[in-house]
């Protein structure tokens, strides 16, 4: 058996040239990499050994002589216009020279090598009666964005540290690099918190889920729970670091904060007890912002969040907050009076603000959701748009504000495939019609979110999250005068191998084109009515 695997690379590089003749990889193969690689040379060798049953001796690249068959891994002075995560391979019958200016190239060089070995690389066991041949060629390669994310809510589902593990290392497979954890809500609260256990007592519990529809007063009876410590989320952060990837931790605040206001009532405006949340949708009860204590709060929340999550960017959501308790609550009402603000607006304005400059003075570059995104708003968070509020996305990007795109039309990943068909997903772009050349750089890139109200279980959110999340890596890499939707498709086909020797579930061909008279209710099938994957 032989195949050799030349143009399925994916997301689709800057410049590849293939020439005659084919590099194989034996048993005599020698890793040669720069002191500084050592990490990513044991991460190359370790994927290597399962399938190939060859298990490569790493040297130092000094120790080099002759020119044995050998992948090189090399770091290189000059940046150029490789930038910070671009890298070059070159690939001769006896050599593979993998060039990057920081490791973080030569990282994705290799999983570009991964992806021209053939698909039977993935097995975890010895493949037997197959040559390891790879084409030669030269290519240089860099991506478009540097904010290629992925968000997963834990929230609504907690899966648990398999799982989020497995989804990282399909993220790096995919050269994406940031992951972004929504990790509470008002169904649930999924952190250690050392200062407020109640948090996890009581708010990573919840007694029963809505099913159905969002209308829905179906529950299912069932309890759902679960959290993670701050042991376990060090384990992921050192996890993540090793491929590369920053994780960028969202509380979502003030609205959205029932699973805390379960924990902590006196939080709330009316300061009832409450359970947390069995249902969808947004709910009226969210954070005071006429107490003090709900800022001491958040603010020691915060520093143990820090103190944890190295990357230094926290999300602080800020998405759909009702102000509805905020118009009758005296302490709010008191401090809009007494700060001079003119509407309840303003008041999420004031408690935004006051919660950037908290975060700035620790160093910490805040995001926030679009619907938090007001003239007035200090500190220049980088805004994640979704929905609605385009006109002032615009002006802020004008203004030298920096934005990520998350355009719900595109890329949510809860939404059903007849709402969003592969084809359509491949559509987007980050970069705004209206927004003129220059301004562009602002753009950071894009981000796919995965809501979890209807991912209970790792298989319906592998079949949300794949194939469209590889959509997406493509259009986060590769310059966009390259993307072409065949040729995608063509070296999807090859790419999803991989994934079925790797046991991940994905939505099939047919099930990925939608359905148009389903689309034509494009409202109705916003959310998954599919029943793919369970
Ligand atoms: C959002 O989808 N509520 C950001
Ligand atoms: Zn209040």
């Amino acid at each position: 058996m032989s195949s050799i695997q030349n143009t399925n690379i994916i997301p689709g590089p800057v410049l590849l040239k293939i020439s005659t003749g084919k590099f194989i990889l034996t048993e005599g193969t020698r890793i040669y990499s720069d002191k500084e690689l050592l990490k990513v040379s044991e991460y190359l060798k370790n994927f290597l050994l399962p399938a190939t049953g060859n298990n490569l001796i790493i040297k130092e690249r000094k120790e080099k002589i002759g020119n044995d068959s050998s992948i090189n891994l090399k770091l290189t002075d000059n940046e150029g216009k490789l930038g910070f995560e671009g890298y070059t391979i070159e690939i001769s019958p006896k050599e593979i020279n993998i060039t990057a200016p920081y490791p973080v190239g030569i990282f994705y060089g290799i999983q570009t090598l991964r992806l021209l070995l053939p698909p039977e690389i993935e097995n975890n066991v010895k493949v037997e009666g197959i040559e390891w041949q790879i084409a030669c060629l030269k290519l240089e390669d860099f991506p478009r964005f540097s904010w290629r994310g992925y968000m997963l809510d834990e929230a609504r589902h907690f899966h648990g540290k398999d799982v989020v593990k497995k989804m990282l290392d399909l993220m790096a497979l995919l050269k994406l690099n940031k992951f972004h954890w929504h990790l509470t809500d008002d169904q649930g609260w999924r952190i250690e918190i050392k200062k407020y256990p109640k948090l996890i007592e009581i708010g990573s519990k919840r007694e029963e889920t809505q099913e159905g529809s969002r209308f829905s007063k179906k529950r299912d009876g069932l309890s759902h729970s679960g959290y993670y410590t701050q042991e376990d989320i060090q384990e992921i952060i050192e996890y993540a670091k090793d491929r590369f990837i920053q994780i960028i931790p969202e509380i979502d605040i003030p609205g959205h904060t029932r699973a805390a206001l379960a924990s902590y009532p006196d939080l709330s405006c009316k300061g009832y007890p409450f359970r947390v949340s069995t249902h969808w949708g947004f709910h009226k009860d969210v954070m005071c912002v006429g107490k003090e204590e709900v800022f001491e709060f958040l603010q020691n929340v915060l520093k143990e969040i820090i103190d944890l999550f190295p990357a230094n960017i926290i999300h602080i959501g800020g998405d759909e907050v009702l102000k509805e308790r905020w118009k009758s609550c005296p302490d709010c009402q008191l401090r809009l009076k007494n700060e001079g603000l003119k509407n309840e607006k303003e008041l999420q304005l004031y408690f935004t603000n006051r919660i950037i400059a908290f975060l700035t003075n620790l160093k910490q570059k805040t995001v926030i959701w679009n619907d938090a995104l007001k003239k007035n708003l200090g500190g220049r968070p980088i805004c994640q748009y979704w929905f609605r509020g385009k006109k002032e996305v615009l002006e802020y990007l004008k203004n030298g504000g920096d934005v990520i795109i998350s355009d719900f039309k595109y890329t949510y990943l809860d939404h059903s495939y007849s709402f969003t068909p592969l084809k359509l997903a491949y559509k987007f772009d980050p970069i705004p019609k209206k927004l003129e050349e220059k301004y562009h750089k602002h753009v950071l890139g894009l981000e796919a979110p995965m809501w979890g109200e209807y991912t209970p279980n790792i298989k319906r959110l592998e079949w949300q999250t794949f194939p469209r999340l590889i959509v997406f890596a493509e259009i986060g890499w590769t310059p966009q005068l390259k993307k072409n939707f065949n040729s995608f498709k063509e070296r999807l086909d090859t790419f999803l191998k991989r994934f079925d020797l790797l046991g991940i579930n994905y939505a099939n061909s047919r099930e990925v084109k939608g359905n148009v008279l389903k689309r034509l209710f494009k409202v109705f099938t916003l959310l998954t009515e599919e029943k793919g994957g369970t």
